[in-house]
């Protein structure tokens, strides 16, 4: 039986954006690590599963040429509502409505946390397909020692192996440039990844 990850989220959206849906829930880290990443794509970059938009309406207040893209119609509705400046669609990251080599760059920021190893390679090859060649990649998720799911707030997670999820972008067309990892001392936050690619080829 297929997890239904929207309707999981969609349940449950009004309580997400009040915890998680603003930049002050972002690690100090992070916000750096994305911010100047982001700073440096040279052209329009997609937030690919982009939430309630907090991510794209603080990168388009940095005049970077953002969108977002996330299947949850209410966190698009919050998000267009929010960040009047940036554009938003419903969509999804299995099948995106934007012809090849559209973006300079695509931050999927926990958005493919829920997929699991077998259907991961599907939004993969549609970021790698939207992507202009030598367009870049960052990818945040959660680590783990082996790639097992776990039970996450509104539904399944998967952990990865920082080497696991790179075997997968490698198999897709990108290129590895950097990975970051941080441990948690305490069961949460938990410990996180972020990996930095680019496309070497379409495949
Ligand atoms: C953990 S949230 C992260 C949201 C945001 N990127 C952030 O950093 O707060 C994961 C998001 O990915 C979206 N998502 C997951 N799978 C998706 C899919 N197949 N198509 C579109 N959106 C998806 C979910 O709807 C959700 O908004």
């Amino acid at each position: 039986m297929s997890i239904d990850v929207g309707g999981a989220y969609s349940l449950r959206a009004a309580e997400y954006v009040d915890l998680l849906g603003s930049m002050s829930s972002v690690h100090p880290s992070d916000l750096q690590l994305v911010t100047t990443w982001a700073e440096q794509v040279e052209g329009p970059l997609l937030d690919a599963g982009c939430g309630p938009g907090h991510w794209s309406g603080y990168l388009t207040d940095r005049g970077v040429d953002v969108s977002g893209v996330d299947q949850v119609a209410e966190f698009i509705g919050h998000a267009r509502a929010t960040y009047p400046s940036t554009r938003f669609e419903v969509g999804s990251l299995d099948a995106l409505a934007v012809p090849a080599s559209s973006y300079a760059g695509v931050l999927a920021w926990y958005s493919l946390i829920r997929h699991d190893p077998d259907s991961i390679q599907q939004p993969l090859s549609e970021m790698a397909r939207v992507l202009q060649q030598g367009g870049k990649l960052l990818l945040g998720f959660f680590t783990g020692a082996v790639v097992e799911p776990f039970e996450h707030s509104v539904v399944t997670a998967y952990r990865w192996p920082p080497e696991a999820l790179a075997g997968v972008l490698g198999s897709v067309g990108f290129e590895l440039e950097e990975t970051h990892t941080r441990t948690a001392a305490r069961p949460k936050p938990r410990p996180h990844g972020a990996i930095l690619a680019h496309l070497a080829s379409h495949r």
